[in-house]
């Protein structure tokens, strides 16, 4: 740190040059982001009610009151009436909490305890797995590449306390069977998380849609809790995640009682302490703002990109999909050539996509536009083509 400081303008003007190297959703090249521009309107609120800390409840309690009227919101879009949760930063800390709250009510007296969750989870599980010293078990998949629930049933043993389930996977955006995982929970006395962060904001829109709406909600009486995030397709701003209890029981069970907050005692039931009620309020704004009608015709418009290059990929030679699309990520593969080549040459041409060890994501996510779409093809293409070059 400098004696003196810099001047706004200088500032501005160092900070910009020194951000070249970013990348903005607004570049028409990042394909491979779960995550998008805000929405104006979260933004706008966002930075409006910046300031507020919804760690200490006591000094935002109108805050606080939102705060239940957006897990309400939430919750009865997963078909849940009086559900409780909490606005936290991300799915990741939405995944950690829900093991924690698992193991807080484990039955299982073994020293060591497990957790099954599909192969295809995401790696907060392993985070959380090694933070809470849980066993994280990982399942293989079916040919759907969803979890195989013969081996699930054969994984539970006295040391098991939670299931996983995915609806919508970080690398395919497939949805487990999470009906037979409500049903295997009940039978075994489990508690079942439904990671949804991606898959949360999208698949309660399909059936109105058209669309094949596979069973993932609170319906499902074997279902704990479940991760939904605002801040992959739900527009929202960095950082908002969600978790969603189904009892309020459960959403007190890590929750010690904190006595020095300038706004009075209170209970804190997330990981972190300090905490964004801008986000809670964007959230808030997002969700009256566009409501499903809003939201549908978001997820309309992604759904409909996403069909139209499945069928460009299927038509282009030496590549091909992982598997039909589900929801908006779609997976690119080669039996011809390398995967990592085809990645790295379409990075070369500023292409930001996933790379994942057999498949390259492509994820449609609000800021794409079918003109994005036409242009990474003809780069596909003209990248084929040069490993072809190259093969010769
Ligand atoms: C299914 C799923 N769960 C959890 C996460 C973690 O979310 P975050 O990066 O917000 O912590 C992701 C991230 O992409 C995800 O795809």
């Amino acid at each position: 740190m400098e004696e003196l400081g810099l001047s706004v303008d200088a500032l501005d003007k160092e900070l910009r040059a020194l951000l070249q190297k970013d990348i903005n959703f607004d570049s028409g090249t990042i394909l491979g982001s779960m995550c998008t521009r805000p929405h104006n309107l979260a933004i706008d609120i966002f930075t409006r009610y910046i300031e507020k800390n919804i760690g200490d409840p006591g000094l935002v309690s109108s805050t606080v009151e939102l705060e239940k009227e957006v897990i309400a919101m939430l919750s009865s879009l997963l078909s849940l009436k009086n559900g409780f949760g909490y606005v936290v930063t991300g799915g990741t800390e939405a995944n950690i909490l829900a093991l924690w709250t698992a193991r807080k009510i484990a039955k299982s007296s073994s020293s060591i305890k497990e957790v099954i969750v599909p192969d295809s989870a995401h790696f907060s599980f392993d985070k959380a797995g090694d933070l809470l010293g849980l066993r994280i078990k990982r399942i293989p998949l079916t040919s759907t590449l969803q979890v195989d629930l013969e081996k699930v049933k054969k994984a539970i043993t006295p040391r098991t306390i939670a299931l996983v389930g995915v609806a919508g996977t970080t690398s395919l955006g497939i949805v487990d069977p999470i009906k037979e995982l409500s049903d295997i929970a009940l039978v075994h006395n489990l508690y079942l998380h439904i990671d949804a962060a991606f898959g949360g904001y999208v698949l309660p829109f399909f059936k109105d849609l058209g669309f094949p709406s596979p069973q993932f909600s609170f319906r499902l009486k074997g279902i704990s809790s479940v991760t939904i995030d605002p801040h992959k397709m739900g527009m929202a701003v960095i950082p908002s995640g969600c978790i969603l209890y189904r009892t309020e029981d459960l959403a007190r069970k890590v929750s010690p009682t904190v006595s020095y907050l300038s706004g009075g005692e209170n209970a804190h039931a997330t990981i972190v302490g300090t905490r964004s009620g801008a986000s809670v309020l964007a959230v808030w704004s997002l969700l009256k703002h566009l409501g499903k009608a809003g939201y549908r015709t978001i997820i309309r418009r992604c759904m409909e990109i996403t069909f139209a290059l499945a069928e460009e990929i299927k038509s282009i030679e030496d590549v091909e999909l992982v598997i039909d699309p589900v929801i908006n990520v779609l997976g690119i593969t080669s039996r011809v050539f390398s995967i990592i080549d085809i990645a790295h040459k379409l990075r070369e041409k500023d292409w930001a996509i996933a790379l994942f060890p057999n498949h390259i994501r492509i994820v449609i996510m609000p800021h794409v536009y079918p003109e994005h779409i036409a242009h990474f093809i003809d780069d596909l293409k003209k990248v084929l083509d040069e490993l072809r070059e190259q093969k010769k």
